[in-house]
């Protein structure tokens, strides 16, 4: 086993046996498949909720996750990977300024793993900047797994840094400037926050709280988690939500050329539904 932090260091003991019980809890719960890189973050993001709940060991606290349904919550929390920024991949933001152009009845757009929101506000940016207004017809869903991250998105608070690199004009139109306690943060402003609806929902789950018709799903670098049948099957459940025109979005290392009887390439990491399977 691979350690940052040496054995002699661990606050707690942790072995091999204890990464494969977190891993195949994770995977059962979430469909994340960790890869055996991993087991140093496993230990250090654990370690603090056996400290917060002062458990003496790994296995103490596998058996208090079993017979505490609430701890599922924070055990995942604490072991998704959270990455995003505004406008991440921006050609997907071209992409969807031409679809709304051609396609003027767009009615819903799924952002199927918003983490702390960046993605989400940033195709509603581009709806109000489309629109010439911030109240359309068009509905933004937004979802993840992760509570916290939800959190965070529907404050819709940053630190100013996350926004150094959009034109001025998008941060004078979409941000509030903090003052005092606050100076060096950003406050989406009331009306791209009430452009996004924001829900918990699992992937792997078998009901969805979102229904179709879709125009488009977002569903950037979180396929990458799962293992290829998870990916088909979240894949298939997808494209039977997007409308006939709808466009499925994928992150910069997600492909679907095995799916092909599902989706068909429709540029850069997008693809159409593929009719003739359906
Ligand atoms: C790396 S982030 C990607 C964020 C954003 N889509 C982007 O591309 O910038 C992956 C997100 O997927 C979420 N996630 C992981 N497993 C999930 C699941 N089973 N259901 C829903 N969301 C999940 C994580 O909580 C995390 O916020």
């Amino acid at each position: 086993m691979s350690s940052v932090v040496g054995e002699s260091q661990r606050e707690f003991h942790y072995g091999q046996q204890d990464f494969e019980a977190v891993r195949a809890l994770l995977y059962q719960l979430t469909g994340i498949r960790l890869a055996d890189s991993k087991d140093s973050m496993v230990y250090s993001r654990l370690a603090r909720r056996l400290r917060a709940l002062k458990k003496a060991s790994f296995p103490d606290y596998l058996a208090y996750l079993n017979t505490h349904p609430a701890e599922e919550e924070l055990f995942i929390n604490a072991l998704t990977t959270n990455l995003t920024s505004f406008f991440r991949e921006p050609h997907h933001f071209d992409v969807l300024r031409a679809y709304l152009t051609a396609h003027p009845e767009t009615r819903q757009i799924w952002c199927a793993a918003s983490s702390t929101g960046e993605e989400p506000y940033s195709i509603a940016m581009i709806v109000a900047e489309h629109f010439g207004r911030f109240d359309t017809h068009v509905k933004i869903i937004a979802s993840d797994i992760d509570s916290n991250v939800l959190r965070q998105a529907e404050q819709g608070i940053y630190h100013f840094d996350r926004i150094k690199g959009l034109p001025e004009q998008r941060c004078k139109q979409f941000f509030f400037k903090g003052k005092g306690a606050r100076a060096g943060y950003v406050k989406v402003v009331p009306e791209l926050r009430a452009m996004v609806e924001f829900r918990q929902l699992n992937l792997l789950s078998p009901n969805w709280s979102v229904k179709g018709p879709l125009d488009i799903i977002f569903c950037r670098n979180v396929m990458i988690y799962f293992d290829r049948p998870t990916q088909l099957t979240i894949l298939e459940r997808m494209v039977k939500l997007l409308s006939k025109n709808g466009l499925y979005i994928a992150g910069h290392s997600e492909n679907f050329s095995h799916a092909s009887h599902l989706v068909k390439p429709a540029g850069n990491t997008t693809y159409q539904p593929n009719y003739i399977g359906r």
